[in-house]
């Protein structure tokens, strides 16, 4: 088999409306502007998902590829190097499935999942078990917190959950909404530091995206705000994050080489 190329990276948040499904749709854009190809995986299963942003309703999700429509009927070009796979109905399940089922479904994905350099996987928010089997098991995850004390422990939860049901050490934090960049540190030095002290691990800051007006302008338009407003402050970050991202990658080729897009899950059950 090929050396693997694709890094997967799973946005995650404790508490819903954090901004995971913005960040999500325009990180995947501007990696896509950077000449990246990239897939969309829209893993949440509440209503307010990637289409709603775009307006679109698609007529085949992951589940109909299980069946055999053929990948390209289900996925959906955003952009010359972005795809969108949908699939809110058919991952509800995934963590119900035993072993047998889930190395069918994933060879299946694989497969597809091997022609991009980018698997974004846009997760459902909480500790449910099937949020948390799924946040188990890309390579990496993007925990989205906003500056309030209820989403820093929100966050904190969701770490805990992931470390200690399913051993999961290396996680990202992006700080949303912040209203000047230093509440944005102030905010991922706290989650750092309970984490360092309760649960003896070190965490690591991926971005922090303003609060800009604009983005619900953008979500009421069911634009892009990457598109809308491209100079905007969000934006900006935006950019900056899917930079910073690329060269991680690069930086990481020889370990994603040796990863799994995304880890088999184990029946944890009981759990
Ligand atoms: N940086 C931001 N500044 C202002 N509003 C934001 C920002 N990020 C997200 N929002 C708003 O928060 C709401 C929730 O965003 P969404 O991406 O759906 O969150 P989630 O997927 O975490 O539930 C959206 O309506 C959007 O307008
Ligand atoms: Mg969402």
């Amino acid at each position: 088999m090929h050396p693997n190329r694709t890094m997967s990276i799973a946005l995650a948040s404790g508490k819903g409306g954090v901004g995971k499904t913005n960040i999500a749709l325009n990180l995947a854009l501007a990696l896509g502007d950077l000449g990246h190809r990239v897939l969309l995986l829209d893993a949440d299963l509440g209503l307010a998902n990637v289409d709603v942003l775009l307006g679109i309703a698609p007529q085949y999700t992951i589940h109909d590829i299980l069946h055999g429509t053929p990948a390209q009927d289900v996925l959906i070009a955003l952009d010359p190097h972005v795809d969108l796979l949908p699939s809110a109905s058919g991952v509800a399940d995934l963590g119900d499935l035993d072993e047998d089922a889930q190395t069918t479904l994933m060879g299946h994905l694989e497969g597809i999942f091997h022609g991009y350099d980018f698997l974004l996987l846009d997760l459902g928010a909480g500790i449910s078990p099937t949020v948390v089997a799924l946040a188990a098991m890309p390579q990496e995850r993007a925990v989205v917190i906003t500056p309030e004390p209820t989403s820093l422990t929100d966050g904190y939860a969701f770490i805990k959950v992931l470390l200690l049901q399913r051993g999961i050490k290396n996680f990202h934090v992006i700080v949303n909404m912040v209203e000047q960049e230093n509440e944005g540190h102030v905010a991922f030095e706290r989650l750092s530091l309970a984490c360092e002290r309760f649960l003896n691990l070190g965490i690591r800051l991926m971005g922090i995206i303003p609060r800009d007006p604009k983005i619900a302008d953008a979500v009421r338009e069911q634009t892009p705000f990457l598109r809308l407003t491209p100079e905007g402050p969000a934006a900006q970050a935006i950019r900056l994050m899917a930079r910073d991202l690329a060269q991680r990658r690069e930086r990481l080729a020889g370990l994603i080489a040796r990863s799994p897009i995304l880890k088999p899950l184990v029946n944890h059950s009981g759990e």
